[in-house]
């Protein structure tokens, strides 16, 4: 049972745009997946509304049996016995109508290109209750938040994305994700990036804490390493509930051009890139496989050395296309399947940016491992079984990330 009840912003706080309701929560089924890289990089998972609303029929019956269930619990003419196993019946029944009334609900700060994307991605998921989306310009959340509500009777899920300037509209998310700053244009580094979105990023983190002190943050804002750095610093939160996504955006893209290459189905590659996000990156040969074989049955070594030279500058070639802003079609998927997997608890294995202590002879450093997310953010890194080169690549991007941390902590922020 979902009721919705639509009002638009005139009449309440012009700042947001909402759409009261109640909710019955809509419960998602955690599942343990291990996912190979490629599967994470190929495909994200689709939402299932029509699963959903099963699932709330189900409830609806369960909610009609419960109540006669606990009248006849009543009729003291039942037998003991009877009685007993019926209260425990009842119980059950009990137990396993959804249990929080509280609503689940993802941030998405920032209604930029790759903010509003992500945004509809993770609605259109229908995994959540509210997806609420902030950014500084007055209506840009606002309107979009409105259009892309307009659209859910077509696409047939039901969460409801807010649009706002206020950050007490936040207050409680589960997790949150940082878009908000200025993308790259061309000819510039992730580093030029470095000072005005290190303020963004500082700025934004206050403000979500406040609000949502138990929140996970999943930061994408450039330069990636340097900017989850600063947003775990910032909110003071432990090292597992502060993460960044790159590692699947580049093992998507290095997917494609694998793809592209050999003429195999996009979802018969598995791929998988570590390290930093940028020149750094650590693409990992030895895990990669076209339909299940090495690399190296389709491609010849120099034919693999340019794709995966492609993918580290993946970014930049969008760049230098669109003139204007950086990618977000790819990168909101990415974004987005990290949040599926935290808010579904699915402990699912993908490439993040995630704290590492020890793992690879690596330590106290944000550098794009694999890692299992669940409901506690980062609830694993994972250390597989790479080449001594490939370890060799990603001590030497652990390096590189913590000279830019250095170059962060000079700033004044
Ligand atoms: N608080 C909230 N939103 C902010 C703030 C702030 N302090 N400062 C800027 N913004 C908003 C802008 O108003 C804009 O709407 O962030 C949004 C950025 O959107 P775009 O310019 O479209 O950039 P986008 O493509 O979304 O990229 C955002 O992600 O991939 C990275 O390099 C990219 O760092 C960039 C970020």
């Amino acid at each position: 049972m979902v009721r919705f009840q639509t009002a638009s912003s005139k009449g309440g706080d012009p700042r947001r745009a909402t759409t009261s309701g109640s909710f019955r929560s809509m419960s998602t089924t955690s599942a343990v997946v291990l996912e190979p890289a490629g599967v994470v990089a190929a495909g994200v998972t689709k939402p299932h509304a029509a699963s959903n609303r099963a699932e709330i029929n189900q409830t609806d019956k369960r909610e009609r049996c419960t109540v006669p269930l606990i009248a006849g619990l009543a009729v003291n003419s039942f037998p003991r016995r009877l009685r007993a196993c019926l209260t425990a019946l009842a119980l059950r029944y009990w137990t396993d109508q959804p249990r929080s009334v509280r609503m689940s609900k993802v941030t998405v700060v920032g209604a930029g290109k790759y903010g509003s994307t992500t945004a509809q991605r993770l609605a259109a998921m229908d995994i959540v209750d509210e997806v609420v989306m902030t950014d500084i310009v007055e209506g840009l959340p606002q309107g979009l938040a409105l259009d892309m509500n307009q659209s859910r009777p077509v696409e047939k899920y039901r969460t409801l994305v807010i649009g706002t300037n206020d950050y007490a509209d936040t207050a409680g998310s589960d997790v949150v994700v940082i878009t908000a700053g200025l993308p790259r244009k061309p000819g510039m580094s992730r580093m030029d990036l470095l000072e005005v979105n290190a303020k963004i990023v500082k700025d934004v983190t206050e403000q979500i804490i406040k609000y949502s002190p138990e929140a996970i943050l999943v930061v994408v804002t450039n330069p990636l390493d340097q900017m989850t750095t600063l947003a775990a610093e910032v909110s003071g939160l432990s090292h597992d509930k502060v993460l960044g996504q790159a590692g699947i955006l580049d093992s998507s893209r290095l997917a494609h051009f694998l793809s592209e290459a050999t003429g195999v189905d996009i979802l018969e590659i598995d791929a998988l890139t570590l390290g930093s996000h940028g020149p750094t990156m650590v693409p990992v040969p030895s895990q990669c496989t076209v339909a299940g074989k090495p690399l190296t049955d389709y491609l010849s070594d120099d034919e693999i050395q340019a794709i995966l030279e492609r993918t580290r500058g993946g970014g930049g070639e969008i760049v230098a296309l669109l003139k204007t802003g950086s990618a977000y079609y790819a990168p909101s998927s990415a974004a987005a399947r990290m949040v599926a997997a935290i808010i579904k608890d699915e402990k699912a294995m993908m490439p993040v940016c995630a704290w590492v202590a020890g793992e690879y002879g690596i330590n106290d450093v944000y550098l794009g491992v694999p890692a299992k997310l669940g409901k506690n953010g980062v609830e694993e890194v994972v250390v597989m079984d790479l080449t001594a080169d490939e370890i060799a690549a990603l001590a030497e991007a652990a390096t590189s990330v913590k000279e830019k941390v250095d170059e962060l902590h000079q700033l004044e922020l």
